[in-house]
């Protein structure tokens, strides 16, 4: 037998813990378990945070005292850092499910994966990871930017490889576009937090807002066409 299938075979066996489930079907549980343990209630916090943060900048503005304490705002952002970076990792474990068994598995079963392709492919993983991550290390708006933006083209490349499910022509109602929508817009709130805190008239603050309220929105379409894809998705094979 060929030593370099033992990991195809296990990575595409039918059947491991569950009587139903292969292995394919229980990596693909990895994506959806995630967001719903650890993305939706961080969600919920930030959100909670983001209210008592408002309510108390409006009371002290209006009558200079608020009963709310004033660490609300640094809880907003330390968990706000905490959401970015759970829905942008999230959403490169989707990506990767969809491009590895739909795309490599694939092409190597029938004998035409392209090595060079799939290689890049990884690296632009490992490059828009280690991107991320130095967006929390810059200081200047300049490399802020620069990170922010490789990021996000990271992500959007990825994104259009074969493999991932987009539902292009229903883009109104695909969990794809939304994902990308949410984890760019997490992406501009990181770049921008030094932003907000220096702008005194408070536009970038209001840009947050608005932009973070469609996030919201957002979070909510993917739940539901998350759950539909969990549906939808096995008995077509898509
Ligand atoms: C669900 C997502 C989010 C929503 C709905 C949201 C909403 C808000 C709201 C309503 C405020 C208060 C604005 C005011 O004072 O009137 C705020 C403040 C702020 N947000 Fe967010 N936000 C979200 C995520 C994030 C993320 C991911 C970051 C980046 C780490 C972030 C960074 C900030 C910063 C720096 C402030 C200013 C806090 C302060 O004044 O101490 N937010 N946000
Ligand atoms: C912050 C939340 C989420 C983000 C950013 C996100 C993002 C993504 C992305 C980018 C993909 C790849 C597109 C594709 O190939 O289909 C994907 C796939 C998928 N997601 Fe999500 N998602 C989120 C939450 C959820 C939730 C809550 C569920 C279900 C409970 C879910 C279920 C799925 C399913 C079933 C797929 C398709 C996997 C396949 O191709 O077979 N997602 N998601």
């Amino acid at each position: 037998m060929n030593i370099f299938n033992i990991p195809l075979i296990i990575a595409t066996q039918y059947s491991l813990a569950f009587t139903y489930l292969g292995t394919q079907d229980l990596v693909s549980l990895i994506h959806p378990a995630l967001a719903v343990i650890l993305v939706f209630p961080i969600i919920g916090i930030v959100s909670n945070f983001a209210w008592q943060t408002r309510q108390r900048r409006l009371q002290i503005k209006d009558s200079k005292k608020s009963k709310i304490p004033p660490v609300v705002g640094r809880e907003h952002v330390k968990l706000g850092r905490w959401l970015a970076t759970s829905v942008v990792g999230v959403n490169l474990i989707g990506l990767a499910y969809s491009i590895v068994y739909k795309n490599f598995i694939l092409s190597f079963k029938k004998d035409n994966l392209d090595t060079v392709q799939a290689i890049l492919i990884t690296l632009l993983f490992i490059a828009t990871i280690a991107s991320f991550i130095m967006l929390f290390r810059a200081q200047s708006k300049l490399w802020r930017g620069i990170f922010a933006t490789l990021s996000g083209m990271g992500l959007i490349i990825l994104g259009a490889q074969e493999g991932v499910w987009r539902l292009s022509d229903q883009w109104y109602w695909s969990h794809y576009y939304y994902g990308m929508g949410v984890s760019l817009l997490m992406i501009f709130s990181l770049a921008i937090v030094e932003d907000i805190y220096k702008d005194r008239s408070n536009r970038w603050r209001n840009a947050h807002i608005i932009l973070n309220c469609f996030a919201l929105l957002l979070f909510i379409g993917q739940g539901i066409t998350g759950v539909r894809d969990l549906l939808e998705i096995p008995p077509i094979g898509k």
